[in-house]
């Protein structure tokens, strides 16, 4: 399959300033050196802890903050290098729905309005008719009635904001759709039906999905295959769900030991460190999971592994893989 966004190297360093001065004392490698690619139609799941450097992932690739180094291909185009009307262009086929419904949304606007705001600023050329029955049928697509195109974001409900929110990101008939923690700000019963519309809606229209998440079981429940991340490295890509197979990188183990449950839709707790975390500004020679590694050995501490294809199909950076 032909892969629809491919990520090479991509990194960004932030920097870490201190002193009377702001001087810069250091940087904060949020996303470092990150490779993978998603083909046409799949959802590709990222989870790993709190600080991991997910959101700052999707907002590189969606070229929302410019990278350190690397380059992100979108449709074989390279939208590093692209000049701003190029990229706008290129906007309507990417989209992206974040944890929080309600900040996504203006609240001074009644949902058709902020529906018909997608139009105007994509200057799409359509008459009143023409866009009004488009409006009804994209919140028909996500299953809100007529009536909630008059309510404003208070008078909705956590999942019916997040579903006018799924509304818009469908309005420009994007290819691929990031998705980070879509979920996280809703009740549970609510959550299951949003994960099963984007799921539907993604099958319907065969949109790629990034899709971002500490929650194992949902990603797992969502997605063909799951990059793991740790302190902004990629260190295992899996060839299929996690609940087929068992974890190559002793990472996603202790993910796995301490998240996985068999309801993806149960509430669960983030896990407790075990052994010390380094942070993204001061990470260790070597492999960057050592400290909290029972595998860990010298070489671990001084030569990073690098991500390589093992014999099950997936990725592991890692000299002593489970499996
Ligand atoms: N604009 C910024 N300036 C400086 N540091 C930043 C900035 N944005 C993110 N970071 C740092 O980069 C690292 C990754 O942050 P990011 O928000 O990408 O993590 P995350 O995996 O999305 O976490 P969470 O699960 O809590 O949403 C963190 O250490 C964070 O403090
Ligand atoms: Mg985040």
């Amino acid at each position: 399959m032909k892969p629809l966004v491919e990520i090479r190297k991509l990194s960004k360093f932030f920097p870490v300033t201190g002193g009377l001065l702001h001087r810069k004392t250091g940087e904060v490698k949020a996303v470092n050196q990150v490779s993978f690619e998603i083909c046409q139609g799949e959802s590709l799941g990222v989870v790993g802890e709190s600080g991991c450097g997910k959101s700052t992932l999707a907002r590189l690739v969606l070229g929302l903050i410019k990278p350190t180094g690397g380059s992100i291909l979108f449709d074989g185009q390279d939208i590093t290098r692209m000049n701003q009307k190029a990229l706008r262009r290129l906007r309507k086929r990417m989209q992206m729905v974040f944890q929080d419904p309600h900040s996504s949304l203006d609240p001074r606007y009644a949902i058709f309005e902020s529906l018909e705001e997608v139009f105007r600023i994509q200057k799409e050329n359509r008459d009143r008719d023409q866009m009004n029955q488009r409006i009804f049928e994209l919140l028909d697509m996500v299953g809100l009635k007529a009536e909630h195109a008059r309510a404003y974001p208070h008078q909705l409900s956590g999942g019916q904001k997040q579903r006018a929110v799924i509304a818009r990101a469908l309005a420009t008939t994007p290819e691929f759709i990031i998705l980070d923690e879509p979920t996280a700000a809703l009740d549970v019963s609510v959550q299951a039906q949003i994960v099963l519309l984007l799921k539907e809606l993604g099958q319907k229209f065969n949109i790629s999905y990034l899709f971002i998440s500490h929650d194992l079981a949902l990603v797992d429940y969502f997605c063909q295959r799951i990059i793991v991340m740790y302190l902004g490295k990629i260190v295992e890509i899996t060839a299929g769900k996690l609940s087929d197979r068992q974890p190559a990188h002793p990472y996603t183990q202790l993910l796995m030991e301490s998240l996985f449950v068999a309801d993806p839709f149960a509430r669960k707790e983030i896990p407790q460190a075990r052994g010390e975390v380094p942070t993204p500004f001061n990470l260790p020679k070597g492999c960057v999971f050592q400290t909290r590694c029972s595998r860990a050995r010298d070489i671990c501490r001084q030569k990073e592994p690098a991500l390589e294809s093992n014999r099950h199909n997936g990725r592991v950076a890692c000299y002593f893989p489970l499996s």
